[in-house]
Parts: C-alpha cells; sequence; structure tokens
C-alpha cells in the first residue's frame, strides 16, 4: 500500500511541544506537510509560559529535513494560530485541536478557576482556532479537523467534572461542524486517546505506561486527516495500538399512551432494552423522526416499540 502522503499541505498542530501534539507534528512533517508547532509552554495545569516547548520540535523537524513554523500562543487566541500559518505558508488545510490541560479535583472542592482555565484550553480554544481556520477552508474546499475527547469525556471519571465537561463537549461541536462541513469537503472527527505524557504519569503504572506510547495515536489521526478518507462525524478511543469506533446507541423505546410516571415505571425494562431492535441515529433530524415514528407506529400498534436499525455509525 503506498504511503499516506501530506504533501505541502499546512497542517496546524496545538499543544505540539510535547506529548501526543510533538509526535503529530514530527510525522505530518515526515509525510511532507507544512507544520505550524503550537504551544503555550506552560505546566500541565496552565499555569505560565514558554517558547522552549515549540522551538525545540521546530528545530527537530527542521534538523529532520522538514517544514515547520512556531506560535505560542494560547489556543483561546486560535486567530493568531492561523495568521502564523497564512504568514508562513499561504493556507491553512488540517487543524490537530491537541493542546490540553488538567485541573483534577473532586466537585465538592472544584473552583470556578478550575472550571474555566479547563474551559478555556480546551473548549474555547478548540472553538477559536477551528473557527479561525474554517472560511479559509471553506473557500479551499478542503479541510480536515481533529477534536480531542477523552474516556472522562465519553464516559465521566471522578475527579474530572470540568475536563470531561469541556471534552464531551468538543464531540457535539465537532458532530456538528462534520454536518456543516459536508458540503465543503471539510471534514471533522474526534479522537478519545490514551497515552503515556505528563498528563498521564503520575496516574498510571509504568508498566502501562510503556505500552501507551504517544506515537501509537498518531496513525489514526493521519488517516483521518487524509484527503482521500471520507469518514466524518465519528469518535475514535485509541491507544497502545488499538483503535475502535464508538456511537450512541438508543433503546427501541417504549411509546406510552397518557404518560404517566407510573406507565415510565411499568415500561422500564423496555424502556433500558437494547437488545432488540437499538438503533444509531446520526444527526438531531434523524432522533427526532425516530422519536415521531416511534410515536405514530405505537398509537396503532401497541405500547412497545421497534425502530428499524440505522445502518450508519453516529458520535
Ligand atoms: P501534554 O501535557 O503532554 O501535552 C499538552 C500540550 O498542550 C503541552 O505541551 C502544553 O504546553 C500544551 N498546552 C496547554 N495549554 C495550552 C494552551 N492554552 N495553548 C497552547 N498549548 C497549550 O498532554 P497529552 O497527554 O499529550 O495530551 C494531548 C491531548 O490529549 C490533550 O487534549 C489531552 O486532554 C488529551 N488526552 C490525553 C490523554 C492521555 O492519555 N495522554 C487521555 C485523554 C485525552
Amino acid at each position: 500500500m503506498s504511503e499516506l502522503s501530506f504533501k505541502d499541505k499546512v497542517v496546524i498542530v496545538t499543544g505540539a511541544g510535547g506529548g501526543i501534539g510533538r509526535e503529530y507534528a514530527l510525522a505530518f512533517a515526515k509525510r511532507g506537510a507544512k507544520v505550524v508547532v503550537n504551544d503555550l509552554g506552560g505546566s500541565h495545569t496552565g499555569e505560565g509560559k514558554s517558547s522552549k516547548a515549540a522551538d525545540k520540535v521546530v528545530d527537530e523537524i527542521k534538523a529532520a529535513g522538514g517544514i515547520a513554523a512556531a506560535n505560542y500562543d494560547s489556543v483561546e487566541f486560535g486567530d493568531k494560530i492561523v495568521e502564523t500559518a497564512l504568514n508562513n505558508f499561504g493556507r491553512i488545510d488540517i487543524v490537530i485541536n491537541n493542546a490540553g490541560i488538567l485541573r483534577d479535583v473532586s466537585f465538592a472542592k472544584m473552583t470556578d478557576k478550575d472550571w474555566d482555565l479547563v474551559y478555556t484550553v480546551h473548549c474555547k480554544g478548540a472553538y477559536k482556532l477551528t473557527r479561525a481556520a474554517w472560511n479559509h477552508m471553506r473557500d479551499n474546499k478542503f479541510g480536515r479537523i481533529i477534536m480531542t475527547s477523552s474516556a472522562a469525556g465519553l464516559y465521566g471519571n471522578f475527579g474530572q467534572a470540568n475536563y470531561g465537561s469541556m471534552k464531551m463537549a468538543l464531540v457535539g461541536l465537532s458532530n456538528t461542524l462534520a454536518q456543516e462541513g459536508k458540503g465543503r469537503n471539510i471534514h471533522c472527527n474526534t479522537i478519545s486517546p490514551i497515552a503515556a505524557s505528563r498528563l498521564t504519569e503520575s496516574v498510571m503504572p509504568p508498566e502501562i505506561l510503556d505500552q501507551l506510547k504517544p506515537e501509537y495515536i498518531v496513525p489514526l489521526v493521519l488517516y483521518l486527516c487524509h484527503e482521500d478518507t471520507t469518514e466524518t462525524g465519528s469518535v475514535f478511543e485509541v491507544g497502545a495500538g488499538w483503535v475502535s469506533k464508538v456511537r450512541l446507541q438508543r433503546s427501541a423505546g417504549a411509546y406510552m399512551k397518557d404518560i404517566t410516571a407510573e406507565k415510565v415505571k411499568e415500561n422500564w425494562p423496555t424502556i433500558e432494552n437494547f437488545e432488540v431492535n437499538p438503533a444509531y441515529p446520526t444527526s438531531a433530524a434523524d432522533s427526532v423522526s425516530g422519536i415521531i415514528n416511534a410515536a405514530n407506529s405505537g398509537k396503532s400498534s401497541g405500547p412497545v416499540l421497534h425502530r428499524k436499525p440505522s445502518t450508519t455509525a453516529a458520535a
């Protein structure tokens, strides 16, 4: 199989001064892309800044014969990162929203600062950068965008109410951008990675971390960002050399004429039964029409409704 090339594509990778982001930057550059290496260079809790992290990766890329430019702005100033891409390389093709921080604390002890900082980096940052790149992608009729979520968002995790909220918000952003971008060949997908980095080194034992090399995240992202790839609006879990697609599943549900709390109680086993005819809505319209169809057919055919499963996967 021929190598997936990114020759002359312009890629922005946020948080590319270390961890998984650095691996993306090196890999895209190795495959011919011109890379904007963005990194604020602060601590893993979002304090301080330094140009060193981004500079080091740019030097590495250049030493290997690649093309890269550094940007030291916080992702919340995404327009400045896009400016770096345009000033250096004249266009923007691919955006990897990867920068991240943690402010883990139980919800009982969470402060506004813990919430706001995590919001600013993950949620606002991905919004600002993607928004600044979006119309250039529309004009070029080409764009590939990656959002970085987390198992803490998809499934929840103790001590990560702030982080989990923002990571799930990115799934919602990605789902909508996938729909709005479709007509202009702009694809947006979300990954939920697991990798050894400064964010995970204190929470996992070394023998597990050894299996979670950050470079194992890169191949999926390269594939998703390639011009030949049509995948969009999807969520993937990735780590340790394993890749899996995730989607929402809806039970067939129950229609209850003159619905009451008691009828909900009575029908609970049916409402939460995923075994019989589950559905996989792929858009809000799909979801709503499924509900209306289910209610209408329930009115004519009895209390328990089944909807034909959709074959397309959804986030
Ligand atoms: P990391 O801490 O090694 O890398 C994150 C990079 O983002 C750092 O170099 C940091 O300086 C940069 N950064 C932080 N705030 C920034 C800002 N405001 N503007 C620009 N750059 C900023 O962490 P890692 O593990 O490589 O994480 C990458 C992404 O993957 C993050 O979004 C993280 O939440 C996500 N993630 C990582 C997991 C893991 O297992 N490592 C698990 C789930 C999600």
